[in-house]
């Protein structure tokens, strides 16, 4: 990996503002590692259908959407209701004063923080890589709904920063779960931190590879027992803690890998077990 060197101070390179963004907004929500963790993944996997429950700043987002644009494929639709932004100050005032001046833009409503979001991918030159959707995520379950308007049908990479308690979760993975594709990957960010979240998805995850739909996906006459029994049959569900040694709240994401169970080629299960000498 070579950083570009801008000849140019006032027009910087691609890689030098993505170290900018992530060395300004990162630490906000502590993503100024994870975006880069991010980028290396989607260089290496190569997902091409990708979704971000939380836009936050858009770091992770932005540094996603180049890896996705140096691979010359791939998607990313990131939802966000813009709450924080107009809510939260620190948040506002952290993003504005990043971008533009605070005088010209002295009031906050969702469409300036969805032009700021845009405005950075298109000096990125990511914007064919990325959509930022104002949207509100309801844990009761209007997901998968948001899913079909956006024609979300298979998703390759989830990544989930907006809510991190087991409801959420739940109502996440319902959702998405049916949705993702045999080599896929799911990230929940501060789910580690939290220890029901934690137990929760450690569970789930046992319970997949022992192929059981736990009730609470099942619906209530069953009859999404076997779009479930679909989502979990012949997969293999990996749970790998990514613990961040940093002193903050939350501290601690967590990566579910999916893999559709195959052999490796040649090997047969008769003949795999006279493998090993004797
Ligand atoms: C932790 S931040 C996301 C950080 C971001 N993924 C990053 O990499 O830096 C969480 C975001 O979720 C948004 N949010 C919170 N609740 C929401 C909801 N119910 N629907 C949509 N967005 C929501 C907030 O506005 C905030 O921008």
């Amino acid at each position: 990996m070579t950083v570009a060197r801008a000849e140019d101070p006032s027009n910087p390179s691609r890689w030098e503002q993505l170290l900018d963004i992530r060395e300004r907004f990162g630490p906000l929500y502590g993503s100024e590692n994870l975006c880069v963790l991010l980028y290396s993944l989607v260089r290496r996997e190569r997902p091409q259908r990708l979704v971000e429950l939380g836009t936050g700043l858009g770091v992770c987002s932005l540094w996603i959407a180049h890896g996705l644009e140096e691979n010359g494929a791939g998607h990313l639709q990131s939802f966000d209701n813009g709450n924080h932004f107009m809510n939260s100050p620190v948040v506002f005032t952290t993003m504005a004063k990043g971008i533009l001046s605070l005088q010209d833009h002295a009031f906050t409503k969702p469409s300036v923080y969805f032009d700021l979001l845009d405005g950075m991918a298109r000096d990125l030159g990511v914007k064919d890589r990325v959509n930022f959707n104002n949207a509100t995520i309801e844990f009761g379950g209007n997901i998968s709904s948001l899913f079909e308007e956006h024609e979300i049908e298979s998703i390759d990479w989830l990544f989930a920063d907006v809510a991190h308690g087991p409801k959420a979760i739940v109502s996440i993975l319902r959702a998405c779960l049916p949705r993702m594709t045999d080599n896929a990957s799911i990230f929940i960010d501060s789910a580690l931190s939290h220890p029901p979240s934690r137990q929760l998805l450690e569970d789930l995850v046992c319970q997949f590879n022992a192929g059981h739909v736990p009730d609470v996906f099942a619906g209530e006459d069953g009859q999404e027992q076997h779009v479930w029994a679909q989502a979990i049959a012949n997969r293999r569900f990996s749970l790998m803690p990514l613990r961040e040694a940093k002193d903050r709240a939350q501290n601690g994401a967590v990566w579910i890998k999916i893999v559709r169970e195959v052999l490796p080629e040649g090997v047969t299960l008769e003949a795999s077990g006279d493998t090993f000498p004797r």
